[in-house]
């Protein structure tokens, strides 16, 4: 006879929170000086459109695998916890440049998890956000008890030192966070979406197939670089996302009056001043301004931003640090944190 029981239901905690967060900085500064001549620009001009003094670009060492493990290990032991406690691994990363497989079980694999899920998310600059809502989700639904974020990006590898739009923006780093039970929340439900409308304004110049469909010289051929409509993204950004900012807010049941920390993607720091302003964040709220040392990180630019502002003592256990990404795609997404 056929058994008439159900499934078993979900068994997740009641809530999540961030355990701990790590960071990793490839070792060479680059100054704008260095970029200025091939782009025909000045470093007053960087600094006074985009806020951006100085970025970091790895060297052949610091591969996209070992910075997000050096990163991970630092969540890992701001959390307390060995890599065998973590149950899942999510990679945001749109510069691992091989198509398959995922970089995500390779560093699983070398942080010493027990054959942890390991996948990578492709959401462009928004993709560390995008993690956290997904680990706290498989938190609370009981897929996974701890989950281990990581945003990690080689743009140097993709960007075109030629291009004027984006030479002097994009950058390499690696940021990590590990997510958690909580008996209390401390990770508000997200904010997210997509705007497939403006696919376009920033994007790999070409796709492979045209890479090598145009010529036969294997020497010609050129890595796809990422373009930028640089006005319409700064537009964009500047607005929509102050209010996607605020719908987080209203999300996670605060006023910004009861905010302590604002992390944005470090994209350009005119972006960040411009919602700042169309939020009238209060004066008390402390604003991530790691952009002008790190440049556009990308997936890495938020969880790099909040690990820096941890270590100067700026964000601080307990605060509510308001965390919101955007990008190619266009993708966004947004929520509300309790710093670790
Ligand atoms: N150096 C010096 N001059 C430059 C330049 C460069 N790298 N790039 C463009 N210019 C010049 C242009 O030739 C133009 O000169 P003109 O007025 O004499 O014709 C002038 O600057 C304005 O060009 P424009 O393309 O309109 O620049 P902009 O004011 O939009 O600034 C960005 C360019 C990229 C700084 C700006 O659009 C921006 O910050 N966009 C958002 C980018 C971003 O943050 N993206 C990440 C989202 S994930």
């Amino acid at each position: 006879m056929r058994s008439s029981r159900g499934l078993a239901g979900a068994t997740g905690a009641p809530h999540a929170r961030i355990l701990g967060v790590g960071a990793y900085r490839p070792s060479r500064v680059v100054p704008n000086s260095e970029l200025v001549a091939a782009i025909d620009s000045t470093d007053e001009w960087i600094q006074q459109r985009s806020g951006i003094r100085e970025r970091r670009f790895a060297g052949p060492e610091e591969t996209v695998q070992r910075m997000a493990v050096e990163a991970a290990r630092e969540a890992l032991a701001q959390a307390g916890l060995d890599a065998p406690r973590i149950d899942a691994v999510v990679v945001a990363t749109v510069s691992h440049l091989m198509q398959t497989p995922a970089i995500a079980p390779a560093i699983a694999h070398e942080l010493g998890t027990e054959q942890a899920a390991a996948f990578d998310v492709s959401a462009a600059c928004a993709g560390f956000c995008h993690g956290v809502a997904l680990a706290q989700d498989m938190v609370r639904g009981g897929s996974a008890g701890h989950v281990l974020v990581i945003g990690v990006e080689r743009l140097s590898d993709i960007t075109s030192p030629t291009d004027r739009g984006t030479a002097f923006i994009f950058a390499d780093g690696a940021g990590a966070a590990v997510v958690g039970p909580s008996e209390t929340p401390g990770i508000s439900p997200v904010v997210w979406g997509s705007d497939g409308e403006q696919f376009d304004l920033i994007r790999s110049r070409e796709d492979w197939r045209d890479v090598l469909g145009t010529t036969a010289d294997p020497g010609s051929r050129i890595m796809p670089h990422l373009t930028m409509q640089g006005n319409a993204v700064f537009r964009w950004a500047s607005f929509a996302m102050a209010k996607v900012a605020q719908q987080a807010l209203d999300r996670a049941g605060i006023t910004a009056d009861e905010l302590d920390v604002f992390v944005p993607h470090q994209a350009n720091m005119r972006i960040i001043d411009a919602m700042a302003r169309a939020m009238r964040l209060p004066d008390h709220v402390r604003i991530a301004r790691d952009v002008a040392e790190s440049g556009n990180t990308s997936a890495a630019s938020v969880p790099l931003a909040l690990a820096r502002m941890i270590a100067e003592g700026d964000a601080r256990p307990g605060d509510k640090a308001l965390l919101i990404a955007f990008g190619a795609g266009l993708a966004y997404a947004a929520q509300v944190v309790v710093v670790p």
